[in-house]
């Protein structure tokens, strides 16, 4: 491979640097090309074509649907790995002995309290508030009651940030569920782990004890394993540029909550549970949705389909469609609209149209009906999505932020009119 690549423009050449990764990916470094040009610069909407940093943090092979964190495949992390252990191993680079994830653990237990003036701003809520909106205020609000956490440049500062951040989202992601469901808030036990204690804030009847059921703590556990990170997603992408302005880490993940929330994103997860519903109460046509998803006249998407990077099975859908069988199995529950979701998956499959754009089944196309299962309704299934990857945004974002990355600033072609002088208002 040449360490070279020449770009010539009016019949001009110029030379820049190639960046090759450790699993053979090739760059273009093109840091100088505006200045050695005289101000040329390159366009690529939606970064389709474009690397925004250099990662150690996940590996992606979008044509072999590889996927890969600090090194360890998604099949054996999911197999073998917990959920702590999997966020220890995203932000800190390694998989921890076990007094580290001791100590870990301990320390996000530590900071799992949350101001009870946080439930004055949940209280300030309607009820039909979408959670994610919810999610994202109350991440930025814990800015107020977390003073030391914003200015974080040191290692030790942003440690105590993520255990804080660590220990508290889970809370936060369930009293937001129970202001929803007319539920007393629930603090948890620390002597629980950390998704178990998480499903015993969820479900914890007020009048009643809380009863851990391994199939869920188990299933939910690999679920945000399988969520925990994805590389410069769109989500990730914003929470790295909010970063980069030395926002804090909560300012930094509270945008990120709200780019997950598009349905084209994290959002997807709950639309095709609404899609798959429609698709039920319409006589289960599968075909009928399959042309409306073909029709470019038609805005209907088949959601839960496509991925910008995949253009083979996402592996993670592969993990969760053999888990909803067991998972479902193990509950005892029947959901029609799981047999619906296999014959679209089916049906796209053998079709030009979705076999040509090498659209296959995604993250979200298998997940929602696990949550569905375990009880999650549907509008808390994008919060699941952000619970899940909430250790890769702060991986993501402290590897950005060691690195000293400079501000995002990404430049543009205008296109607007040329200059032209101002015309008062009778004159126009
Ligand atoms: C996530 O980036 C990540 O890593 C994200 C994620 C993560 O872990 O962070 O993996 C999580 O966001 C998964 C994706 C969830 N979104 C959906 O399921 C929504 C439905 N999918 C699409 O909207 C779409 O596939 C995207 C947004 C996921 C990807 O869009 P791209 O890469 O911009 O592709 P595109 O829109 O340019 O589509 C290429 C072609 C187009 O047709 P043509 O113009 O070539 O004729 O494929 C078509 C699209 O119309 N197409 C679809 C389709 N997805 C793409 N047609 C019907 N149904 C779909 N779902």
């Amino acid at each position: 491979m040449s360490k070279i690549a020449t770009l010539t423009i009016d019949g001009k050449s110029y030379e820049f640097p190639v960046v090759v990764g450790t699993e053979n990916e090739v760059a273009i470094d093109i840091k100088s090309l505006r200045g050695v040009t005289g101000g040329v610069t390159t366009l690529d909407p939606g970064y389709k074509n474009t690397g925004s940093c250099e990662s150690a943090i996940t590996f992606l092979n979008g044509e072999e649907g590889i996927l890969r964190y600090r090194g360890y495949s998604i099949e054996e992390l999911a197999e073998k790995a917990d959920f702590l252990e999997v966020a220890y191993l995203l932000i800190f680079g390694e998989l921890p002995t076990k007094e580290q994830l001791d100590k870990f653990h301990n320390d996000i237990k530590a900071q799992s309290q949350v101001d009870e003036d946080i439930k004055k701003i949940l209280d300030g809520f309607p009820k039909a508030a979408h959670p994610m909106g919810v999610m994202s205020a109350l991440t930025s609000a814990l800015i107020a009651f977390n003073p030391t956490s914003v200015n974080v440049d040191s290692e030790e500062e942003m440690y105590q940030a993520i255990v804080r951040i660590m220990g508290k989202f889970p809370v936060l992601t369930a009293w937001t569920y129970r202001k929803r469901a007319g539920l007393p808030l629930d603090y948890g036990d620390d002597s629980l782990g950390y998704v178990d204690n998480f499903l015993k804030m969820m479900f914890k009847k007020p009048n009643g004890e809380y009863t851990s059921n391994k199939t869920v703590v188990n299933a939910l556990d690999k679920l945000l394993i399988l969520h925990a990170d994805h590389e410069q997603n769109c989500s990730t992408s914003t929470v790295r540029m909010v970063g980069s302005s030395h926002a804090g880490l909560f300012a930094s993940l509270s945008a990120g909550i709200n780019a997950l929330w598009g349905p084209l994103h994290g959002g997807a997860n709950q639309a095709v549970i609404e899609m798959l519903e429609a698709i039920k109460s319409d006589g289960g046509d599968t075909h009928k949705f399959m042309n409306k998803a073909k029709d470019k006249e038609d805005p209907f998407r088949l959601m839960g389909f496509g991925h910008r990077v995949y253009k083979n099975f996402d592996p993670r859908a592969k993990i969760i469609k053999k888990s909803a069988d067991d998972v479902l199995s193990a509950l005892g529950v029947q959901d029609p609209i799981l047999d619906i979701a296999k014959g679209l998956e089916k049906e796209a499959l053998e079709d030009s149209y979705f076999v040509d754009r090498k659209l296959y089944p995604n993250v979200d196309f298998y997940s929602g009906i696990i949550y569905r299962a375990m009880g999650i309704p549907v509008e808390m299934f994008t919060p699941m999505f952000s619970l899940g990857r909430l250790p890769g945004w702060i991986a993501q974002w402290r590897e950005m932020r060691l690195k000293k990355e400079p501000i995002g600033r990404p430049r543009q072609v205008y296109i607007g009119e040329n200059l032209r002088s101002f015309k008062p208002v009778d004159k126009r």
